[in-house]
C-alpha cells in the first residue's frame, strides 16, 4: 500500500485551527465550550464531513467521525485526541492527534484501502482541566471512569454546572448515554507530541508509549486571618499565604524524595485573597498536581502532603482543607498494538524509542475499556503548554504516516 500524507494541507489545517483562540498568536487559548472552542468544533466537523466521514456527537460533546468498514458489526479501530487548549498554550498539543488522525484516514481512503473494521476519529471533550478542575472529561465519561452523577456535580470557575454549560453550548441529551460498551473499540491509537525532551535529545523520530503515568489533583483551601499590613504585629499573624508557601515547598520535597524520577508534583495555581499590597492574605487556594507511573509511590506523596498540612495548620493556626479532585491509576499500553506500531516503523526503517508518557492523555481512560497505544513525535526543547511549542513538519508527517499504516494493519 502506498500512502501519501498531504503535509501542506495538514500544516495549514493546524494553523487554521490555531486561529480559533482567545489569545494573541502564537499563543492559543481554547477552553472547552467557549465560543472559540465551539468555532473550532464546527470547523473540525466540516473537515470530517468533507472527508466523507459520518459525524456524531454525544451529550458531553465528544465528536466521533466514522469511516464505515465492510463489517459494520465488527469493533471499531479508533484514533484521535483533543482540541481544547489551556491558557497561553501552543498549537500542537492534542491537535496533532486530531488533524493527524484525520489526515491518516484521508490518506488511507485515497490509497484505495478498504477497512473491514470501521475506523473512527474521536475528538474528546475537555482533555484539559482548565474549566472544570479535572482533565479528560469526555474520555472519563465515555469509559465509565467518571459517573454521570459525579460529572453533574462539577462546576466551572463561575459556579456554573457542567449541565448548564453544556446545554448553553448546544449539547443536550443524557450523560448516562455517553459511556461506550466494553468491546466497542477493537483498538485505540493516539498520536501526540511528546511534551518532553527525550526524543529530540536522542534524535529519535518516534516514541512508542508503554505506560501512561497517572495524575492526582488536589484543591487546597487555606484560611487564616487578614488585616492591616502595618497594624498587625508578627506574633499575632495567621497569614494564609505564608502557610501556603510551606505547603508548596513541602509538596516539592515529597516528590523529590520519592526515590524515582517518575514522581512529579506541581502547584500551578495560587489564588490569594484579598490580593492587596497592604493587606495580610486571609485566604489562599492552591491547585496541586501529582503524577507517577507507580500508584503506591504517588499516593505516598499525597499522604505526606496531608500530614504536613496538619502540622502547618497547627503551627500557624490556619485551617487547611484538602479536596481530592481525582486520583487515577496509571495504564499500560497493549503489547499487540505496540507491536503493530513498531512494525510500521520497521517497515519504514524508522528508529523508535519505548517511552513512558508523563503527561496524561485521553488514552489513559480509553484504556479502561479498550486496548490502547500511543505514538509520540518530538517537540522542540520538549516545550509544551506554552506558546513556543513546536513540532517539525517532517516529524508531524512521519507520525501521521505511521499512524495511517497502523490503522490499516488493525482495521484491514
Ligand atoms: C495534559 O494536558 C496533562 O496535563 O498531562
Ligand atoms: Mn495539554
Ligand atoms: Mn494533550
Amino acid at each position: 500500500m502506498s500512502l501519501t500524507i498531504d503535509r501542506d494541507r495538514l500544516l495549514s489545517e493546524i494553523d487554521t485551527l490555531a486561529s480559533f483562540s482567545d489569545a494573541e498568536a502564537p499563543a492559543v487559548t481554547r477552553i472547552v465550550f467557549t465560543p472559540a472552542d465551539l468555532q473550532a468544533r464546527a470547523w473540525m466537523k466540516a473537515r470530517c464531513e468533507e472527508a466523507g466521514l459520518t459525524v456524531r456527537q454525544d451529550a458531553v460533546g465528544n465528536i466521533f467521525a466514522r469511516w464505515n468498514g465492510s463489517e459494520p458489526a465488527a469493533p471499531v479501530v479508533g484514533t484521535g485526541s483533543h482540541i481544547d487548549a489551556i491558557p497561553n498554550a501552543g498549537k500542537y498539543d492534542g491537535v496533532v492527534g486530531v488533524l493527524g488522525g484525520l489526515e491518516a484516514i484521508r490518506a488511507l481512503r485515497q490509497s484505495g484501502f478498504r477497512p473491514k473494521h470501521s475506523v473512527e476519529l474521536l475528538i474528546f471533550t475537555s482533555e484539559e482541566p482548565t474549566r472544570f478542575g479535572i482533565g479528560c472529561l469526555g474520555s472519563r465519561l465515555l469509559s465509565g471512569t467518571l459517573s454521570p452523577e459525579a460529572a453533574r456535580k462539577l462546576t466551572d470557575n463561575d459556579g456554573a454546572t457542567l449541565d448548564e454549560v453544556r446545554h448553553r453550548a448546544g449539547f443536550g441529551g443524557e450523560l448516562e448515554r455517553v459511556k461506550l460498551p466494553i468491546g466497542y473499540y477493537q483498538a485505540f491509537i493516539e498520536l501526540h507530541i511528546e511534551q518532553g525532551p527525550l526524543l529530540e535529545r536522542r534524535q529519535i523520530p518516534l516514541g512508542i508509549v508503554a505506560k501512561i503515568a497517572a495524575p492526582a489533583s488536589l484543591r487546597v483551601l487555606i484560611e487564616g486571618s487578614g488585616g492591616h499590613a502595618g497594624g498587625v504585629l508578627m506574633p499575632d499573624r495567621r497569614d494564609a499565604l505564608c502557610a501556603a508557601a510551606e505547603l508548596i515547598l513541602a509538596i516539592e520535597s515529597a516528590a523529590r524524595s520519592s526515590g524515582a524520577v517518575d514522581t512529579v508534583a506541581t502547584v500551578g495555581m495560587c489564588e490569594v485573597f484579598p490580593g492587596a499590597v497592604n493587606s495580610i492574605p486571609s485566604r489562599v487556594r492552591l491547585s496541586v498536581d501529582i503524577r507517577d507511573t507507580d500508584l503506591q509511590r504517588r499516593d505516598v506523596v499525597i499522604r505526606t502532603f496531608e500530614a504536613t498540612s496538619k502540622a502547618v495548620s497547627a503551627k500557624r493556626q490556619v485551617s487547611i482543607q484538602i479536596e481530592l479532585l481525582n486520583a487515577d491509576a496509571p495504564a499500560d499500553c497493549a503489547p499487540a498494538l505496540i507491536e503493530a506500531i513498531s512494525q510500521s516503523c520497521r517497515q519504514h526503517e524508522l528508529n523508535f524509542l519505548p517511552m513512558v508518557s508523563r503527561a496524561y492523555h485521553d488514552s489513559l481512560f480509553v484504556a479502561r475499556i479498550a486496548p490502547v497505544a500511543m505514538l509520540f513525535i518530538p517537540c522542540r526543547n520538549g516545550y509544551s503548554h506554552r506558546p513556543d511549542e513546536y513540532s517539525h513538519p517532517d516529524d508531524i508527517a512521519r507520525g501521521t504516516l505511521v499512524l495511517a499504516e497502523t490503522l490499516a494493519a488493525l482495521s484491514g
